[in-house]
């Protein structure tokens, strides 16, 4: 798959507060195709495994107990300058920082509790995209 894709998730927070609809309505609203998506629950193995990187940050123990709480939404998303464009929309990771109409500034209740996920990078949405999604999964 192209590097025009991001990988996102909607976090457990977000999901137990009722926003799965509103945050999917501004996806679309963004211009971001969906081309996979699926409703899961990832175990405390598994969301560390994808945090992986956080390993060594005092919150990581958090982050993954809260990663593993409950369900979210995974997707993968599709748009020229996909990652750039979808953080853009999401806001900065603290929701305190957040610009105004952002994903984050309108959903996210905490730096830990932040709404959803956004890859980084091209290389990263696609390792992100292979992690949660088989390649039968996606459909661009
Ligand atoms: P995310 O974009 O999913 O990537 C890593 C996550 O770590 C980030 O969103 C935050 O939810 C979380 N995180 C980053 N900094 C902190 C922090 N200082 N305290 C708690 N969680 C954090």
């Amino acid at each position: 798959m192209a590097s025009n894709i991001t990988f996102t998730m909607i976090k457990p927070g977000a999901v137990r507060n009722g926003h799965i609809g509103a945050i999917l309505n501004e996806i679309n609203k963004g211009g971001f195709k969906i081309v996979a998506m699926k409703y899961t629950k990832l175990s405390a193995e598994k969301a560390g495994e994808f945090y992986a990187v956080h390993k060594e940050r005092p919150f990581y123990g958090e982050l993954v107990e809260f990663m593993s709480s409950g369900p979210i939404v995974a997707a993968v998303l599709q748009k020229d300058n996909a990652v750039e464009d979808f953080r853009t929309l999401i806001g900065a990771t603290n929701p305190a920082d957040a610009a105004e109409g952002t994903i984050r500034q309108l959903f996210a209740t905490s730096i830990g509790e932040n709404a959803v996920h956004g890859s980084d990078s091209d290389e990263n949405a696609q390792i992100e995209a292979n992690f949660h999604f088989a390649g039968t999964e996606m459909f661009s």
